[in-house]
């Protein structure tokens, strides 16, 4: 078994209720680890200091053509954050953040204390703005779906992302409305595409993303050296299941790895991903109002949270990122499902199968 799976194997029973809050904290980490990121870079840190927790943003050199202003690695530690912030919920403490407590430093993301008492996350997201009362489709009179804060602790465990096909089917209203306001209340919008032409339009910007990226050389460098073969045992990286190679196929990853670096495959890659947006149930765009280090910081947690609900949906997810990370493209995305703001990324979203989950570097290895 690869080693990075074992973080997977969090204990709740193992939570050190009596230790001190650093402890607590140290614990939680456990479950920000799991989050989503981009390439599993995980491109997070977390330093103790006192009783509270830091998270820092470690900027990936091999990351200067795919994400040059860090965007998608402060998403990603977005998303490691609300992990916390759910877990500690679940153990019965709020949290109270301080976001971006170092003026001038942009990788000090955070500083999370405990607090005792529950709370209602929406009132203490501390980014000083009132969330909207609601997402912005369907409409405000539909019921939400609502499950236990258990259902979306076990989420935590359960979500990966799936990249093959879905089943038939339409994720029901319910869900849709909650997973809009789970991202207003965290500070970003969600706009939910399920007509065909919108949904034709965004499938061709997924595929002219594809291809205008893969023409770069360096953005095909930088992407291969994430790609792994599961033997590798690596704990960070995509392995070759991402491009079809499972079980004995896996062997085939490094020089599938050497070949996506050396030849522009934009148009087959294109191709795959354009069926994914054109034929996904719905697809999300998630946004915000800004474009700053503070609004990614909230589009991952509301990435996280919007995954967390559909997963405790019994839904399965992956992101497409290509349309909101090429500037033209994110333009031509705004106008097509005529919103304002920034699109910071974009998911599919229906029912199907489980995959595997992915490795992750354990608590302590992300520990400084
Ligand atoms: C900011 C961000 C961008 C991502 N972009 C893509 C993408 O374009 N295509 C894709 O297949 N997965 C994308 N992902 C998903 C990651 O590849 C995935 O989270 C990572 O490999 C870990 O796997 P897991 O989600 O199954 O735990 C993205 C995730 C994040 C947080």
């Amino acid at each position: 078994m690869n080693p990075g799976l074992a973080a997977w194997k969090v204990k709740p029973d193992d939570f050190p209720g009596k230790g001190t809050p650093a402890e607590k904290l140290a614990f939680l980490v456990n479950y920000a680890v799991l989050a989503p990121s981009k390439y599993n870079s995980q491109p997070w840190l977390f330093e103790i200091c006192g009783g509270s927790l830091d998270l820092i943003c470690d900027r990936n050199p091999a990351f200067q053509v795919t994400d040059p202003a860090c965007r998608e690695s402060i998403v990603s530690c977005g998303a490691a954050l609300m992990n916390l912030r759910m877990a500690a919920e679940y153990f019965g403490y709020a949290t109270i953040i301080e976001y971006f407590p170092w003026t001038g430093n942009d990788n000090l993301l955070a500083r999370i204390r405990l607090n005792a008492a529950r709370t209602n996350g929406a009132e203490h997201n501390g980014f000083g703005w009132k969330a909207p009362e609601r997402g912005r489709f369907p409409s405000a009179n539909q019921p939400e779906y609502e499950p236990s804060q258990d259902e979306l602790f076990l989420a935590m465990t359960r979500r990966s992302t799936v990249r093959h096909a879905f089943w038939p089917g339409t994720p029901p209203e319910t869900v849709l409305v909650a997973c809009c306001n789970a991202a207003a209340r965290n500070g970003a919008w969600l706009q939910i595409i399920k007509d065909g032409p919108t949904q034709e339009a965004i499938a061709d910007l997924v595929a002219r993303g594809d291809r205008e990226r893969l023409a770069d050389t360096g953005y095909r460098r930088e992407l291969a050296a994430w790609i792994h073969s599961a033997r590798a045992g690596c704990k960070v990286g995509l392995q070759g299941s991402v491009y079809g190679l499972e079980g004995p196929l896996d062997l085939l990853t490094p020089g599938f790895s050497l070949l996506l670096q050396k030849v522009n495959l934009g148009r087959l890659i294109a191709a795959r991903d354009r069926e994914r947006a054109r034929r996904a149930p719905v697809l999300f765009i998630l946004g915000t109002a800004e474009d700053t280090p503070r609004a990614w910081l909230a589009a991952g947690q509301a990435l996280e949270s919007v995954l967390l609900l559909a997963t405790a949906a019994g839904l399965r997810a992956s992101c497409l990122s290509q349309p909101a990370s090429v500037n033209h493209l994110r333009k031509e995305l705004l106008q097509t499902i005529q919103g304002a703001g920034f699109p910071q990324i974009m998911v599919r979203v229906g029912y199907g199968d489980p995959t595997r989950h992915t490795p992750r570097r354990p608590a302590p290895e992300v520990s400084i």
